[in-house]
């Protein structure tokens, strides 16, 4: 994780990089910085947030046309003053930030100190940029000879941008796992980032580096890529999607708040193009050529890391249940070391946001290297996975900046929903009548979240009954069990209470233990074909005192004389209640985490965008 972010041009650098150290937040808060080149190099650095950054920066003189940021999620030592980046070389000469972790840090870091060198914090990135300065030592070269001599020497992750003393107005970019783009802006100058929401303002034109890659800058010069072989790479230009709008709350109070409330939206955006009613069909373009090997598959295996994961759950339910193919989920970190079986009968969907977690690329990776084929389902356009894969679909969720994923899971599970509809319809596990109701059912979705979003004040009422509570439990069987563990999760991320998802069923082998007067259980009791049995894990419950939060049908009678409080749904087709039930989850933590006053668009010591094991 971590976010970085450089300009070099004409204009001042500054308030160019604490913008886009802004935008970048999301990446990780512990601690913040900025160095600027003017008559040398200028750094300050603080623990917190990027507002600390500018207070700490406060009337100083931030002059300078080429600058690097940093804002930080800490790995290798913890987040104070010492450890934020920037991170300068021991003579003062070159000036680095970084995002990813130098595994081999340490033996490099000795072989430094026996020359002498002397460090100043505990992190990796103070090791490499001095690692530059000793190869820079050696014999007379450039700054971007020395950081691709540097590079061949460190076993890791990385993003990286170099400043020298020796070279103003030069930025040496380079990446290995963590992603980094390059702006290319109208006046000769040049902006970098870790995404491009830095850069959207100023240039719709970007280059996304590949690993290996090593781009020099300089303002009025073209842009120079290297491969790590050293041989000169023509950059590949890309016009950016993204709109500024986007990347504004736009008069909610918080991101996530915004995004709840861009569901019917988002979830329409994921289904446009690729769902019509008319022609009765569901098309896919990303997986097209894939089609036939998703329905031959032995076995498809889908792998993600936290909110993605349910998602995934959702996923694995709705095509055994449509498509009759057989379907796995797994988690990234687990799959990706346990030496699982993959052979090319298998097809790989991972599922991320970001498109950048780590464990996921990795076990993408993995499969590929196996003979699979692999896809993906992620959110940001160009990212790492999006690219290392065959095939995939978009979600086209748009720009999502709340830490607690929201809108992103929703547009995961519509993308699932047509994936599994499309393949039911092709291999004839769904007759032509079920196809066409569910088709209908499906584009009913964004008009029921509409409803959905409607129990608002309901919900923000009954938030305030719990706000102190110290545990919650989430219960939901069926397609409603992946909703349970996405409520507990984001009811955790932002308001820091502990709460455990559960299928409902299961509750009696041990977290019934848990329950009393004391204890919030929110159940998932829409009308599906688990209704009863829900209606009869409510009573087991009741019995033990534990106090019930129902998400429910409209016009049901039964749970609501059993709960204590009642948040009523529009009726769906079972398959599709992930999409509608998470609605009120959602604004239920989110109330909770407000009333906390704990700061939700930021919640404490998690990141967007998890680019390192
Ligand atoms: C982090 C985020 C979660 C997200 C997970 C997977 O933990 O805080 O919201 O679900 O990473 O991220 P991805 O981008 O792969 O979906």
């Amino acid at each position: 994780m971590c976010g970085i972010v450089g300009y070099t041009g004409k204009n001042d650098a500054y308030p160019i990089v604490v913008k886009g150290l802004h935008r970048l937040e999301y990446r990780g808060y512990d601690s913040a910085g900025v160095a600027l080149m003017r008559d040398g190099i200028q750094l300050f650095k603080c623990k917190g947030k990027v507002s600390d950054l500018e207070d700490h920066v406060g009337k100083s003189d931030t002059s300078g046309s080429a600058g690097i940021g940093h804002t930080r999620w800490a790995t290798h030592g913890p987040p104070n003053d010492a450890n934020a980046h920037p991170h300068m070389s021991m003579s003062g000469e070159l000036v680095l930030i970084h995002n990813g972790i130098i595994e081999n840090y340490d033996s490099i870091k000795k072989e430094l100190q026996q020359r002498g060198y002397e460090f100043q914090s505990d992190t990796d990135t103070e090791v490499l940029v001095n690692l530059i300065e000793e190869i820079k030592k050696q014999e007379e070269m450039s700054l971007s000879t020395a950081v691709r001599r540097a590079l061949k020497e460190v076993i890791g992750a990385y993003a990286i941008v170099v400043m020298s003393k020796n070279e103003p107005g030069t930025l040496v970019a380079a990446r290995k796992s963590s992603p980094l783009v390059v702006g290319l802006g109208g006046d000769g100058d040049f902006y970098v980032a870790s995404d491009a929401t830095p850069i959207v303002e100023y240039t719709k034109n970007v280059v996304y580096l590949e690993d290996g890659e090593i781009a020099e800058l300089h303002p009025d010069h073209e842009m120079k890529l290297f491969n790590i072989k050293e041989q000169k790479v023509t950059p590949f230009i890309q016009e950016l999607e993204l709109h500024l709008e986007q990347l504004e709350k736009g008069g909610y109070d918080h991101f996530m708040l915004k995004e709840i409330y861009e569901q019917p939206r988002s979830v329409r955006d994921s289904m446009r193009g690729r769902l019509s009613i008319n022609k009765g069909i569901v098309q896919l373009g990303g997986i097209a050529d894939y089609e036939q090997k998703l329905i031959n598959a032995q076995r498809i295996i889908i792998v993600a890391c936290g909110t993605s994961w349910h998602a995934g759950l959702v996923g694995e339910y709705l095509i055994e249940d449509l498509a009759r193919i057989p379907v796995e989920v797994e988690y990234a970190s687990e799959f990706r070391y346990r030496n699982p079986i993959i052979t090319e009968k298998d097809v790989v969907i991972a599922i991320s946001q970001s498109g950048e977690t780590a464990d996921t690329l990795a076990a993408l990776e993995l499969a590929k290297s196996k003979g699979a084929t692999i896809l993906g389902v992620c959110n940001v356009v160009g990212s790492s996975i999006a690219r290392t894969t065959h095939g995939g679909s978009y979600t086209h969720a748009g720009p999502e900046i709340g830490v607690a994923s929201t809108k992103a899971f929703t547009a995961q599970v519509t993308v699932l929903t047509l994936m599994a509809l499309m393949l039911g319809n092709r291999k004839g596990t769904i007759d032509r009548s079920r196809f066409q109701r569910l088709l209908l059912g499906l584009d009913a979705i964004p008009d029921k979240i509409e409803r959905a979003l409607q129990t608002n004040e309901l919900v923000e009422k009954i938030s305030a009954k719990f706000k102190d509570a110290r545990n919650f439990l989430y219960l939901g069987r069926g397609y409603c069990f992946p909703v349970a563990l996405e409520g507990a999760l984001k009811l955790k991320e932002i308001s820091y209470i502990h709460a455990e998802g559960y299928p409902a069923a299961e509750m009696k082998h041990g977290p019934i233990a848990l329950i009393d007067e004391e204890m919030p259980v929110v159940v998932i009791a829409t009308k599906g074909p688990s209704y009863e049995k829900v209606v009869s894990n409510i009573q087991e419950v009741k019995a033990r005192k534990g106090v019930i939060i129902a998400i429910v049908t409209e016009g049901d009678t039964q749970v609501k004389e059993m709960a204590d409080y009642t948040i009523e749904i529009p009726e769906i087709e079972e398959m599709f209640t992930p999409l509608v039930a998470s609605i009120p989850l959602q604004l239920l933590s989110y109330h909770i985490a407000v009333m906390r006053e704990c700061n939700v668009d930021q919640p404490r010591n998690l990141a967007k965008s998890v680019t390192v094991e």
